[in-house]
Parts: C-alpha cells; sequence; structure tokens
C-alpha cells in the first residue's frame, strides 16, 4: 500500500443528494463541483440526469465548469438514461444493474442472463460514443460469487473501463470485504472500485480493506452522507489511506474542514462534534493531562501522523470540569492576561464550579471569571457596548435591523438587512464598527433551553479575527435575536481585549 495512487470518486451530489431530507438547489451543486475540484477528487459523480430534467441541467452546468475533475452522470442499463448523460456532456457514464436474487427478482424482474445482457449491451452502448465507463453490479457483496465474477467478466470483456463493487446495504465485514475483492482482482484486468454504504458503520474501514486487497478507487461522500446511514466518509477515508497506510491520492487535505462545513451548511445535516478527521473535537482536548501533554508536545495525545494543519482544522484547549492550571495559564497568556499561581488555582476552581453545573465554558466565561478574580470589573473595559437593537420582520418586509452602540465612548448606529431577523441584526452589529469589522464567524449555533414557544435561546458563537485568534461567547434570551447580537458583542469585546 505504501505510495499505491487510489482514485477518489466522490457521489456528495448523486448518492449524498440521496440522504433522507437533504435536497440541493443546482447553485449549491455548481458551487459544491468547484469546491470537490479545489478538494482533488479525481472523478465527481453529478447527479442522475434521467430522474428529472433540473438533475440533467444541473449535471450539464457542472460537466460545463471547466473542472479538472472527470465529472460522471449515473445510468440504469437502458438507452434512455444513457442517453441523459450524454446529453449532460458528462465525461464518465456509471451505469448499474442489480445482480443479486433479492433485487433482481423483487425489483426489476429479469433472470440472471438478462441481466448480463442489459450490462453489456449498456457498456457497448457507451463505448460506441466514445465515453468512458464504469460499470456497478448493484448489491454485489449479497450476489452469488460466482455470477458476481460472470457479470463483471462480461463487462470487461464488452469495454468497460472500471467496474464498481457496490456494498449496497453495508452488510460487510472488513475481512469479507478483503476476500471478496482478492476474488475478483484475480479474474479482472481492469481498475477495481468500492462503494460502501455505513450501515454498521464499517462503511471506511471497508474501503479501506478493499484497498488493501486490490482496488484502486473508493466511492466516498463528505461527511459521509447518503442512502440510510450513508456512505463512506470522504475525509476519514482519504486521511486513513495516506496517514495509516502510507497511501497517495491527489485530495488537497487542507481543504477537509472547509469543504465539510460547506456541505453541512448546505445540507443541514449537522456532524456530531465527535466526528473523525473534520468534527469541531478532533484536535479538542479538555482533561488536565491531555491539555498539559498537548501544550508542551501534540504528539502525546494526538496521532502525529495526522495534525489539525493537515486537514484544515484547529487544535484547541477547552476549558471544563477536567481543565488544569496549565490550560488556563496558556489561555490566559494568549489574551496578554498574566496571574499568580494563587489567582490561577482560584479562576480553576471557579471554571470547574460553572462546569460542574453543566455549562460549556466559554472563553466569554474565562475572562469574566478572571476578571472577577483579579478585581477588575469586566464590562468597564468594554469597548462595544450595546443601547438598542431594534427589528423589523415579516412575510411582505425584507427582515431590517437598527443598531446603536457606543464604541470607546462614541455612539454609532448602524442598519441593514438580512435573510432573516437574525442575520440582519447581526450584520448591523458588524456594521457598526466599520472599518474595523475585520472577523469571521467560526461558529454560531443556537440551542433551545427547555422547550415550548418561550424557551430560553442559548447561543453560542465561534469568532476569529485576522491575526487566527478564535474566541467563544455565549448569551441567553428569550429573544432569540437579542440572544445572537448579545454573543456576538460579547465575543468581539473579547478579540478586541487581545493583546497577541
Ligand atoms: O449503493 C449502491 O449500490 C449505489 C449504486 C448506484 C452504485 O448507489
Ligand atoms: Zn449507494
Amino acid at each position: 500500500m505504501q505510495n499505491k495512487k487510489i482514485s477518489v470518486f466522490d457521489t456528495t451530489l448523486r448518492d449524498g443528494e440521496q440522504t433522507p431530507g437533504v435536497s440541493l438547489t443546482s447553485s449549491q451543486k455548481l458551487e459544491i463541483a468547484h469546491q470537490l475540484d479545489k478538494l482533488g477528487v479525481d472523478m465527481i459523480e453529478a447527479g442522475f440526469p434521467i430522474s428529472s430534467e433540473g438533475d440533467k441541467e444541473s449535471v450539464k452546468s457542472i460537466s460545463n465548469a471547466g473542472l479538472d475533475s472527470v465529472v460522471c452522470g449515473l445510468a440504469r442499463v437502458l438507452t434512455k438514461d444513457i442517453d441523459a448523460c450524454f446529453e449532460s456532456d458528462v465525461g464518465l457514464v456509471h451505469t448499474f444493474v442489480p445482480t443479486s436474487d433479492v433485487q433482481r427478482v423483487y425489483t426489476i424482474k429479469k433472470s440472471r442472463e438478462e441481466v448480463v445482457e442489459l450490462a453489456v449491451k449498456a457498456v457497448e452502448y457507451i463505448k460506441d460514443h466514445g465515453l468512458k465507463c464504469m460499470f456497478s453490479a448493484m448489491d454485489a457483496t449479497r450476489t452469488e460469487p460466482a455470477y458476481m465474477l460472470e457479470v463483471f467478466k462480461a463487462v470487461q470483456d464488452a469495454g468497460c473501463d472500471i467496474i464498481n463493487v457496490p456494498d449496497t446495504v453495508g452488510v460487510m465485514s472488513p475481512s469479507a470485504m478483503c476476500r471478496m475483492i482478492k476474488d475478483v482482482a484475480k479474474e479482472i484486468r481492469i481498475p477495481i472500485d468500492v462503494h460502501c454504504h455505513n450501515d454498521f458503520g464499517l462503511a471506511v474501514a471497508n474501503s479501506l480493506m478493499a484497498v488493501e486487497a486490490g482496488a484502486s478507487q473508493v466511492q466516498v461522500t463528505i461527511n459521509g452522507i447518503g442512502e440510510r446511514a450513508g456512505n463512506a466518509d470522504l475525509s476519514q477515508t482519504v486521511m486513513g489511506l495516506t496517514a495509516i497506510y502510507g497511501a497517495k491520492t491527489n485530495i488537497r487535505t487542507e481543504y477537509l474542514v472547509e469543504t465539510s462545513k460547506m456541505i453541512e451548511n448546505y445540507t443541514g445535516v449537522r456532524l456530531p462534534p465527535n466526528t473523525p478527521v473534520v468534527g469541531q473535537n478532533a484536535f479538542s482536548h479538555e482533561s488536565g493531562i491531555h491539555s498539559h501533554g498537548v501544550l508542551e508536545k501534540s504528539d502525546t495525545f494526538e496521532p502525529g501522523i495526522m495534525t489539525p494543519e493537515m486537514v484544515g482544522h484547529r487544535r484547541r484547549i477547552v476549558l471544563g470540569k477536567h481543565t488544569g492550571t496549565h490550560a488556563v495559564k496558556t489561555s490566559l497568556e494568549s489574551a496578554g492576561i498574566k496571574a499568580n499561581e494563587k489567582q490561577l488555582e482560584e479562576i480553576v476552581c471557579k471554571i470547574k464550579e460553572i462546569a460542574n453545573k453543566g455549562k460549556q465554558i466559554t472563553d466569554a466565561d474565562l475572562f469574566a471569571v478572571t476578571s472577577a478574580v483579579l478585581g477588575k470589573a469586566s464590562s468597564e473595559e468594554e469597548l462595544i457596548k450595546l443601547k438598542e437593537v431594534s427589528v423589523m420582520t415579516g412575510n411582505i418586509l425584507t427582515p431590517t435591523a437598527v443598531v446603536k452602540a457606543s464604541i470607546g465612548g462614541k455612539e454609532v448606529i448602524a442598519a441593514n438587512t438580512g435573510l432573516g431577523p437574525v442575520d440582519a441584526a447581526l450584520k448591523a452589529v458588524r456594521d457598526i464598527l466599520g472599518e474595523r469589522n475585520r472577523f469571521k464567524l467560526q461558529e454560531f449555533r443556537i440551542d433551545a433551553i427547555s422547550g415550548g414557544a418561550d424557551a430560553l435561546a442559548d447561543v453560542y458563537i465561534g469568532l476569529e479575527n485576522e491575526k487566527g485568534r478564535i474566541v467563544t461567547a455565549r448569551a441567553a434570551n428569550p429573544d432569540i435575536v437579542m440572544a445572537s447580537v448579545e454573543a456576538l458583542v460579547n465575543a468581539m469585546n473579547l478579540l478586541y481585549k487581545d493583546k497577541t
């Protein structure tokens, strides 16, 4: 596996869009395709052109976007499906037919011989039109092995360029996958691709095992989205292949986090914080022992072969009930605040008290506690003091917000519009800073504390300044707009205090 070149086939825009509840607009799909191209995926499965005129148009616009990645369209083994791919100007047609008895009998209702015939005809039709062709034996892993090989050999003889082995319902174990791909590789000369679903959480492991056994291409999606429990996650598969196995891909891994965030935003499918590689906690440390170790040398409690920089992430020391003085001292020093041993111990003690009440500690909490311990009134130091916020919204007007604040003692008013009242208010808050507004919103989360329409909105914000320093702050208010505005102002005030 060392230095073996693996091709990455991304199906976020096809299988990924089949995630229940996910629907992307054509312009979002085009933007995602550009991002996948920037990420360096070898092939982009842009959609299933026969499924709708809209999908066909969307695939066509991606095909003609001048990307380096090869653009692929999906087609059943039917002439009309393949024609729709041709009309979408794709460079590769991915044609598929079910081969397992259960799918063959209950879905397409064809005999085994008819399936072979349809598959061969489809491949010949694609090749006669001068296009590259990939063939999938759908539900391959539940297909009788001898029959699966018969189908693959037939399409290979018909001129197919790549065969794909889909684990359609995610039932393989890594060792079974290894045996199956070895058997296929003994009989097949053309490149072998795998498409693993995640029904038992084994999609990435099965993809890695398939590569170890002879596959040279993996089908993946960003954030592992896809039918049911999804597909093999691109970031985990690529980092597994490269960092653990030493294989090579064309992926520019420094864009992994950025790409993951784009998909999270456009699909609305949020990642759990403990998601490997790109999740919020992938390089976060809270316990005193771990934080201390990582601050001395990051490899102590991180893989080392995968660093946050490699995947476009950041290392974070998170304060909580397991925090030690070392982490608090480092956080304060990075904001230019010095505290002696006794003060540090008191700050840590108070941080733990808050955390023990089940609250996530933000930088705003840390600095509020520190100000109290050091005997400084934190609000007096604040540059921005909010005076008034008013928002107009409704079904016939564009949400508009007006914010009045005093900045360093000078009164400033700003107004802006947005997609919703929160968006408008946050834009207006940023406008009050004029030239000084050089912050990037890294994280924005709204939670409802308690249920019901009168629930308290709890807003958590991560804000980054131009030096790359990120601070976190939160605010709770029964009014969702006020909670958002207060959290943003808290975060801005913290960044202005930054002395680094
Ligand atoms: O899961 C599957 O089998 C598929 C095929 C179309 C490859 O998505
Ligand atoms: Zn699939």
